[in-house]
């Protein structure tokens, strides 16, 4: 992030002390999420709620929002709704586009910014990074995207925006700002509106655009210039002439990129740019020469003082990818020959226990015969991730064996799976939203202890209701941890290994 790079540099008037991240909003959990500060580590706190989060960190005016299409619209809204928010940025594809249109007349009313949705973001050089825009630390230090330049760049195409960054990088003293406005047929701002900022702001001396066929958006363009509102040269190429190579109508990746009627061809948009007095090259090939004239032009004539360049800040490579690519080894810190029992001593909802909270909110959920859209959706709007489903590594097709070996035998020696089968609906449905949201072992343990308590005929409701309410279920752990450490300790003294001192690097010690 360039927020880093400029920590690590620390010189220009871009130079961050502090991190351009003030908080995370992730639903259903909260406390802190370590993550790197140049070369430091530093802890960025996590909220669950929107509104919790913009009153801790008031001054954080951009919100970048990465809900999956199903949620963005609503969450969006909510962040356009809180007084400090002024810019929000809807990074997923696929907004229904009535919900886009409601945000857009929304933050028009409100004089709020909104960019996308299907969009990479957006970067100021040097300064701060919306969204996966530009890619990887090495791809930003190849781009110059480490320090401000003279362009201001608007696309519509995230893909073809690093593709650019690294353009204008090769043929002029860089970006001063870039922007994606994403590839959807309704975007949130426009590559007028981006233009227009740009014209405003004193450190961009040219712009640089990059259309596409389908939809209008370019003409608005067109307008501006024609009115006289834009006084520093535009290099634009809208992309997608290859479209009248095809007999019919070709929909290209983005929902925007559709072959319509002729004044949404790429040939007319590029025909109506150029006779608004836009440097307008004859193909895509030609685009670089065109910018990279124009800058020149800029240059001789005075207009611009190319940015010297600074030395970019050293990165240092995380060591989880530098043992793996052979670069560098680290030593263990101890010896073990009984397991590889990693998180031995945690017992709780996020590390190996979600027996009880699975339990908990299945029964509740079946007991009240809540469908499991109606439980899974309800969850989601109090922020809960429901206990018990997801998977880091298995999925749909990956099933865990455990699970199906607990299934397989309770539906053998059960004599009612009544709370499995409705896990297993629930399962059915978090699948539709993504393939790793499978009935986890902790999920398949919690809902088939429900099963057993139910079904032993030993149990009255009420102490059924005791045991779920105060939480015994995860004294599994307790079991088998305790076995663990056990054998941990006779390996430790089998093996005679010496006292073990934890490694300080590994602790993030914070005030
Ligand atoms: N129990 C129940 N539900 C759960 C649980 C659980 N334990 N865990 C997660 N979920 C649900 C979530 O609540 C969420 O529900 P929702 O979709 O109804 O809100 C769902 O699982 C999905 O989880 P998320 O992590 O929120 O969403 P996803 O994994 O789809 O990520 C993202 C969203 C980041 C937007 C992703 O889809 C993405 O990166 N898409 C690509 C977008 C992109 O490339 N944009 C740029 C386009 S570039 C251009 O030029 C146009």
């Amino acid at each position: 992030m360039p927020a880093e790079l400029n920590r690590a540099l620390g010189l220009s008037r871009f130079g961050r002390e502090t991190p351009s991240v003030a908080g995370i909003i992730n639903p259903g959990s909260e406390g802190f999420q370590k993550l790197f500060f140049g070369q430091e580590e530093i802890a960025i706190p996590v909220h669950s709620m929107i509104e919790a989060a913009c009153s801790a960190h008031p001054t954080a005016d951009v919100f970048i929002n990465f809900a999956s299409f199903r949620s963005a619209a609503a969450s969006s809204m909510s962040a356009l709704k809180q007084p400090t928010i002024r810019v929000v940025a809807i990074i997923a594809e696929g907004v229904p586009e009535s919900d886009t249109k409601q945000l857009i007349a929304y933050a028009r009313a409100n004089n709020k910014v909104l960019i996308g949705p299907a969009t990479v973001g957006g970067i100021q050089a040097g300064a701060f990074k919306i969204g996966d825009t530009a890619g990887t630390i090495d791809n930003i230090i190849q781009c110059k995207l480490y320090r401000p330049g003279s362009v201001g760049f608007v696309s519509k195409s995230g893909g073809m925006s690093n593709e650019l960054y690294n353009t204008i990088a090769r043929v002029t003293d860089g970006i001063y700002e870039g922007i994606a406005i994403g590839g959807d047929v309704f975007p949130g701002s426009t590559l007028s509106d981006h233009v227009l900022r740009f014209n405003n702001m004193p450190q961009v001396k040219m712009m640089v655009v990059l259309g596409e066929l389908g939809g209008r958006d370019e003409y608005s363009l067109v307008e501006a210039l024609k009115d006289g509102k834009v006084h520093k040269p535009v290099v634009a190429w809208v992309s997608g002439t290859c479209a009248r190579l095809f007999k019919s109508e070709v929909q290209f990746g983005h929902a925007g990129a559709k072959s319509g009627g002729e004044l949404e061809s790429a040939q007319a948009k590029n025909q109506a740019l150029r006779e608004a007095g836009a440097v307008v090259p004859t193909s895509y090939e030609a685009f670089e020469t065109a910018i990279k004239e124009t800058f020149e032009k800029l240059v001789e004539e005075g207009k611009i003082a190319p940015v010297p360049d600074v030395e970019p800040p050293q990165i240092p490579e995380d060591l989880k990818y530098a043992i793996k690519s052979g670069k560098v080894r680290a030593p263990t810190h101890i010896i073990s020959t009984i397991s590889d029992d990693r998180g031995l001593l945690t017992i709780g909802p996020r590390f190996g226990g979600a027996i009880d909270d699975a339990a908990r909110y299945f029964k509740d959920a079946c007991d009240r015969g809540l469908t499991p859209y109606e439980f899974v959706e309800g969850m989601k709007k109090k922020g809960i991730r429901v206990p018990g489903i997801g998977h880091r590594i298995k999925s749909r097709d990956n099933r865990d064996k455990r699970v199906q070996l607990l299934q397989q035998y309770a539906h053998t020696h059960f004599p009612s799976v009544k709370y499995m089968e409705y896990a297993v609906q629930v399962e059915a449905y978090t699948l539709s939203k993504a393939n790793n949201l499978v009935l986890n072992v902790d999920g398949a343990i919690g809902s088939l202890f429900l099963d057993l308590l139910a079904g032993s005929g030993m149990f009255s409701k009420q102490e059924i209701d005791e045991i779920v309410e105060i939480g015994y279920l995860n004294g599994l752990f307790v079991l088998a941890r305790s076995i663990g450490l056990i054998g941990h300790t006779f390996d430790q003294k089998r093996l005679k290994q010496p006292l073990y001192r934890h490694p300080w690097e590994d602790v993030l010690y914070t005030k």
